[in-house]
């Protein structure tokens, strides 16, 4: 008997909602619970089996304790936006809830994202003898739970890890992002940065550039050079990790019209006075592009997303790729989502479950790589996301 509340029901929301619904032997009761209730309902209709919704703002903390005491949940999986974690984590808190989400808080007032605001969490968690699960998505949170796989059973050290995320799938839009515009539109116009020898190298946005030749027909595609959160917490947790990159592809197509937006100031997060009223042209825009969740049925192609790490082995040097390929059209008919929010949703689902099933469980605030990879891992080829681990000679990257 698990009951669970799922806050925000956006792409990634109605993923989760998915996966867990079809599991009625962990979730035994799902509340979806967001800002606007209609959205929650849409989801609830394309279910299977009847769960319930709610409406809350999280951003209120006051509404959203109210909403946990009533309801007294055994987890909140908090797939809102990266500015409601810290409140979440406040209810959470004064209502004694486990909490889990899968993107570090961010300030809407700053592009910046980084751990010291969750981390900081740890002692209010412990005392309260209650846990926070961060980042349990793809990447992060895979990708973090890939790299503590590959310590535990293929490297007895690791010095070089690059994280490759490739998006080879079309949505036949002009422009689109495929999860939410403004975090998505944020994170890519930030500066690169990456770890090297103890400490953070920065570079300008998008200004590295390389190419990889993607397993299983998906060929050669050029990736750039960005700053991710999980480098942040796998330097921390594996210290011997001499350098930790972050890769993605971009479209020509997508790079093009960023540059001119960006270039025509519609990407800022600086207020602007338009007919008397203050509006961020970054949340306009996101206004104007197309809703990610819609970008499902249109969604052609695969995504290929995977660690390779260089280290030693038994005195010598190997290199090991772990990666999935998820495909964006059998995603859509499973849960009528594409790749990207499913390849989130599903780590999503079965963090929760590992939480719920006490295989992952302590109090505090905890990153994926610092629990045992291998319930996680055996999960993930059973609920959609199935990895491959191949051994190679030379990591495929330019150096
Ligand atoms: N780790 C990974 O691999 C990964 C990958 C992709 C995305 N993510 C993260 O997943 C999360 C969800 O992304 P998404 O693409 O699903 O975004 P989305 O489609 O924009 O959905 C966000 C949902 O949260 C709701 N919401 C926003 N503010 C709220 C508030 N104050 N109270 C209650 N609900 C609120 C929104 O409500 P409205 O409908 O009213 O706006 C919307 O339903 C984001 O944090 C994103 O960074 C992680």
């Amino acid at each position: 008997m698990s009951k669970v509340i799922i806050v925000g029901a956006g792409g990634v929301g109605g993923v989760v909602t998915h996966k867990c619904a079809q599991l009625p032997e962990v979730f035994t009761d799902i509340i979806l619970a967001s800002r606007n209730e209609e959205k929650c309902k849409a989801i609830a209709a394309q279910l299977p089996r009847a769960i319930r919704t709610a409406q809350v703002d999280a951003d209120n903390v006051a509404q959203m304790t109210a909403l946990l005491e009533a309801e007294k949940p055994d987890l909140v999986i908090n797939v809102a936006l990266p500015y409601q974690d810290l409140p979440i984590m406040d209810a959470c808190l004064a209502a004694g809830i486990d909490y889990l989400d899968t993107a570090n808080y961010e300030p809407p007032e700053e592009a910046k994202f980084e751990y010291s605001w969750q981390w900081a969490y740890q002692d209010k968690f412990k005392n309260a003898n209650i846990m926070a699960l961060l980042g349990s998505g793809f990447d992060p949170g895979v990708t973090n739970v890939y790299t503590a796989y590959i310590k535990k059973h293929y490297l007895d050290e690791i010095h070089e890890l690059d994280i490759i995320d490739c998006n080879a799938g079309d949505h036949g839009q002009p422009f689109a992002t495929n999860f939410n515009p403004e975090i998505n539109i944020r994170e890519v116009t930030a500066k690169g940065r990456f770890w090297e020898n103890g400490q953070w190298v920065e570079t300008d946005p998008l200004s590295v550039k390389d190419s990889y030749d993607f397993p299983e027909g998906i060929g050669p595609k050029d990736i750039y050079l960005m700053y991710h959160e999980e480098l942040e917490s796998i330097t921390k947790h594996f210290p011997e990790i001499k350098r930790a990159r972050f890769w993605m592809t971009f479209s020509q197509n997508y790079l093009k019209h960023l540059e001119v937006l960006q270039n025509v100031g519609m990407t800022g997060i600086e207020p602007v006075v338009y007919e008397g009223k203050e509006i961020i042209p970054l949340q306009f825009l996101k206004a104007v592009l197309p809703d990610p969740s819609s970008l499902g049925p249109l969604t052609k192609g695969r995504t290929c997303i995977g660690c390779v790490a260089k280290g030693i082995k038994d005195g010598k040097e190997k290199i090991v790729y772990i990666y999935n390929i998820c495909d964006h059209e059998k995603c859509y008919e499973e849960v009528q989502s594409q790749a990207i929010s499913y390849t989130t949703g599903v780590p999503a689902m079965i963090g929760a479950k590992m939480i719920l099933e006490g295989k992952w469980k302590a109090s505090g605030v905890w990153n994926m790589e610092q629990f045992d990879p291998d319930p996680f891992m055996n999960d993930l080829n059973q609920y959609g996301l199935p990895w491959q681990v191949v051994e190679l000679d030379a990591t495929g990257l330019t150096d």
